[in-house]
């Protein structure tokens, strides 16, 4: 079992080059399989996301050839319509292969989604729209058969809730869906910008018509496409906060500010330092960090990804933060650590008028043991520990905290930040960090 040492209290500082963004690379892979011709991903993490996406692919009959960054996707030799269940019960995102799959043959089975440690995570959105466009789904032990006899049909539909990956599925079944759809209430997320764009590159006629309004003609054929990913925003928040808690100075190479608005309102709320260049942003920390107040809501707002790393930020800020959850229904599991590590954190569940509308994620999944915000009060030093990563931003967030306590922290369950992040303790060695990896 593999760990990570950190000696924390160095600033880490130097330039650090994004990688492509997990949660868009592993899509457009899948998206590949619509077309009968190859199709090259260029600039994509070599993470187990995308790994696992790779693994479904071939297990279903395509071909994939990797050379460092770039991926070929043939899926013309595709022979088979059923996601193997190990590895699709591990993959946040089967429902996705149930587009290509229809679009090829007519079927698609694949395995029920397994709840993960941040919550439930159902897809009863996604099969609701999938319905709506004429597909027939039957639930059967322990997976879906999704069949479309007549074939699927353009049709307006409305999300009842924002569903960033529900907005994806939907997209590319209504993109080969005889005649125009109209999709309301979708995701504004800029992976799925992303996945719009590679789709219409390989012949689909998708666009955006109004604000969280997409209009998409079917089309009868798709071609494969040469695209490269756009960079991980993730990453950049990450990288970004590193400098900031460590007191480091971090160039961030390809991080976008249109994609990071609501994030770096709030650097600049906390007196954090960052400027925009013409290449990236560099951050940097000189004053005393003040207490801010975030809510995780869907895109363009602060994304609930960031909202575990900006909590560790402000255990080094003066007074008193909120960080409210509103996506998922269970995303503070990492504040225990935190408080191990000597930072005062109080969990708590704010008066809501309607939660039921009020919160993202289905009321019905809320349980009387999740906590929806934490008051953290600060700053407290933090200290190092033995701590267990449990998910990748869980993970990505101890490491953080780690690298700003004071001595040596020692972390298992690292194959969760190798899941989302590119050999992220070996780019945090460039940047000065003293971690290592054993085991
Ligand atoms: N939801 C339902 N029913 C549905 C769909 C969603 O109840 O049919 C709930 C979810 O359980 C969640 C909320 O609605 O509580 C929002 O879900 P959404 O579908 O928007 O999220 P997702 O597509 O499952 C993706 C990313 C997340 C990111 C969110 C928000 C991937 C693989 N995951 O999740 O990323 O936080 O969008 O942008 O793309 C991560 O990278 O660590 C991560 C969790």
């Amino acid at each position: 079992m593999e760990k990570l040492i950190i000696e924390g209290g160095y600033p880490l500082k130097g330039r650090i080059v994004l990688a492509g963004a997990k949660n868009s690379g592993f899509k457009l892979l899948i998206a590949s399989l619509l077309a009968a011709s190859p199709s090259e991903i260029i600039g994509y993490s070599r993470i187990g996301d995308i790994e696992i996406t790779q693994k479904i692919i071939e297990a279903l009959g395509g071909g994939i050839e990797r050379v460092d960054h770039q991926l070929k996707v043939f899926p013309q030799t595709l022979s088979s319509y059923s996601v193997p269940a190990e590895l699709g019960k591990i993959s946040r995102a089967c429902s996705l292969f149930i587009p290509p799959l229809l679009f090829r043959f007519g079927r698609a089975i694949v395995p029920l989604p397994g709840g993960d440690r941040i919550g439930l995570r159902p897809i009863d959105r996604h099969l609701q729209g999938l319905e709506a466009l004429g597909a027939k789904i039957e639930k059967k032990k322990g997976f879906y058969e999704i069949s479309a006899p007549q074939g699927l049909r353009g049709k307006k539909f409305k999300f009842v809730k924002n569903t960033h990956t529900g907005t994806d599925t939907l997209l590319m079944a209504a993109a080969f869906a005889k005649g125009k759809t109209i999709l309301e209430n979708a995701a504004e997320e800029p992976e799925t910008d992303d996945l719009i764009n590679y789709l219409n590159k390989m012949g689909a006629k998708i666009r955006r018509v109004a604000q969280r309004k997409i209009e998409i003609t079917g089309v009868k054929k798709f071609i494969g496409a040469s695209y490269e990913v756009m960079p991980d925003r993730n990453e950049a928040v990450t990288f970004g906060l590193a400098a900031l808690a460590t007191q480091g100075d971090i160039f961030v190479e390809r991080a976008r500010p249109e994609y990071l608005q609501a994030f770096l309102e709030k650097v600049k709320e906390c007196g954090g330092g960052y400027q925009v260049m013409p290449k990236g942003i560099r951050f940097w920390r000189n004053n005393e960090l003040q207490a801010t107040e975030v809510k995780a809501v869907p895109y363009p707002g602060f994304m609930t990804d960031w909202q575990a790393l900006w909590t560790v930020l402000m255990t080094q800020a003066k007074g008193k933060s909120i960080v409210q959850e509103t996506i998922f229904e269970n995303r503070f599991g990492y504040a225990a650590d935190l408080i191990k590590m000597g930072a005062k954190i109080e969990l708590f569940n704010p008066r809501v008028k309607n939660p039921k509308q009020f919160y993202n994620f289905n009321w019905e999944d809320n349980r009387p043991e999740y906590f929806h915000a934490a008051r953290i009060s600060g700053p407290t030093p933090l200290k190092g520990g033995l701590l267990t990563i449990a998910d990748i931003r869980a993970g990505a967030t101890l490491i953080l905290a780690a690298l700003l306590a004071h001595g040596r922290t020692e972390l298992t369950g690292v194959e969760h930040i190798d899941r989302g992040y590119e050999e992220f303790d070996f780019r945090l060695r460039k940047l000065g960090a003293k971690i290592k990896r054993i085991g």
